[in-house]
């Protein structure tokens, strides 16, 4: 199989290269993105490999049917870039649905902590030869509520690191959990009593702008937010109003909801031109990193191990357990049906 890598960065290459080379699967890297100007390069090739800021729309799905590519396989967990509907009946999507929710829990307390402990500025102080204490006063996590939105894999895992702290943890989820000891609530107890709030579900019609005005309005003074999932889920220009007025104490941003342009590539040097990110990353209680959470050594090979998984899979069988597929309706001689995979 031949496979198009689209947004290939280094640290991706040396573990698609090894797992690839082991189930005869060459992987040509691109490093430009997916979208209607680059689809063509996937001629000649079976499938197309892609992340989370490729686009691939219905033009481009439409484009890489027409050049018959028939799997496009992504390399992380989260869809919502890819127009899974119209793919239906025409190109087999697949995905990696979990490779390190302790990548992504692990980094959304660090940012936590950072923050909150001034970490990122005494850093630079010392670096300085500067030890001076003053403005850097934190605040204990024991005792304090955390409210976290989505109780899935990276949700549960940062649930226990947050009570390993010893803090009240509070969450909502559409899908409850059960059988555990979460402690649910509404999204309104949530937002009203939580002193930081961890956002980890998936980005849907329902979660786009969760925290915008109105709920950031129901929310303590000085609450801390996270966001380690999707941007979208933020009105980024709500939050940067939050925390021009005092009501936000802080914000912890891996992802944003215009990163697709920006996030992944070396601006330094250069004039951005996103205002709302550029006034947001200037102000002291705001840290981003670009959408570095899943960024570990453990991840990196677990994603390029369940790719190559999926795309043998797929060649073999016709079908992958990771396979997004849309809600037909149909129930006759479906295999997706009988795996429950329908999107
Ligand atoms: P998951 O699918 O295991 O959990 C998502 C949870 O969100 C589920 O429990 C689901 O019921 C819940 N949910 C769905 N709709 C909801 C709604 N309307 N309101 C509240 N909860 C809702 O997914 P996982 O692996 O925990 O990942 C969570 C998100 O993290 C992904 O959707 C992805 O966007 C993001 N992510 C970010 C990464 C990064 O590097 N920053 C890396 C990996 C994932």
């Amino acid at each position: 199989m031949k496979i198009a890598f689209f947004d290939a960065k280094s640290y991706d290459q040396p573990a698609f290269r090894k797992y690839g080379e082991d189930h005869g699967i060459v992987f040509k890297f691109f490093e430009t993105k997916l979208n209607e100007d680059t689809v063509d390069l996937a001629r000649g090739y079976d499938g197309v490999c892609v992340f989370v800021n490729d686009t691939v729309n219905a033009a481009v799905i439409d484009e890489l049917y027409r050049l018959g590519i028939r799997v496009i396989a992504l390399r992380c967990a989260g869809f919502n870039n890819v127009d899974v509907r119209h793919a239906f009946g025409k190109i087999h999507v697949v995905r990696v649905p979990a490779y390190s929710p302790y990548a992504v829990a692990e980094h959304a307390m660090a940012m936590l902590l950072t923050s909150i402990r001034r970490i990122h500025k005494a850093y630079i102080r010392t670096k300085d030869f500067n030890f001076s204490l003053n403005g850097l006063t934190g605040f204990d996590l024991h005792g304090k509520t955390v409210g976290v939105v989505g109780t899935g894999k990276i949700g549960r895992v940062f649930i226990d690191i947050c009570r390993g702290f010893g803090m009240r943890v509070l969450a909502y989820d559409k899908y409850p959990a059960t059988g555990t000891d979460i402690a649910y609530v509404t999204p309104e107890q949530l937002f009203a009593e939580s002193d930081i709030i961890s956002l980890h579900c998936p980005l849907t019609e329902e979660t786009h702008h969760m925290i915008r005005e109105e709920t950031i309005a129901q929310m303590k003074k000085g609450v801390v937010i996270l966001n380690t999932s999707r941007g979208a889920l933020i009105d980024a220009e709500a939050l940067l109003a939050g925390i021009k007025s005092r009501k936000i104490g802080a914000a912890c941003l891996d992802v944003y909801e215009e990163e697709s342009d920006i996030f992944f590539e070396d601006y330094s040097g250069h004039i951005v031109e996103d205002d709302t990110l550029a006034r947001l990353i200037s102000m002291p209680n705001v840290i981003v990193t670009s959408h570095q959470a899943f960024l570990t050594e453990e991840a990196l090979s677990n994603i390029a191990e369940t790719t190559v998984k999926n795309l043998v899979s797929f060649a073999q069988n016709g079908t992958c357990e990771n396979e997004l597929c849309y809600h037909c309706g149909k129930t006759d001689d479906c295999k997706q049906h009988r795996l429950a995979k329908c999107f």
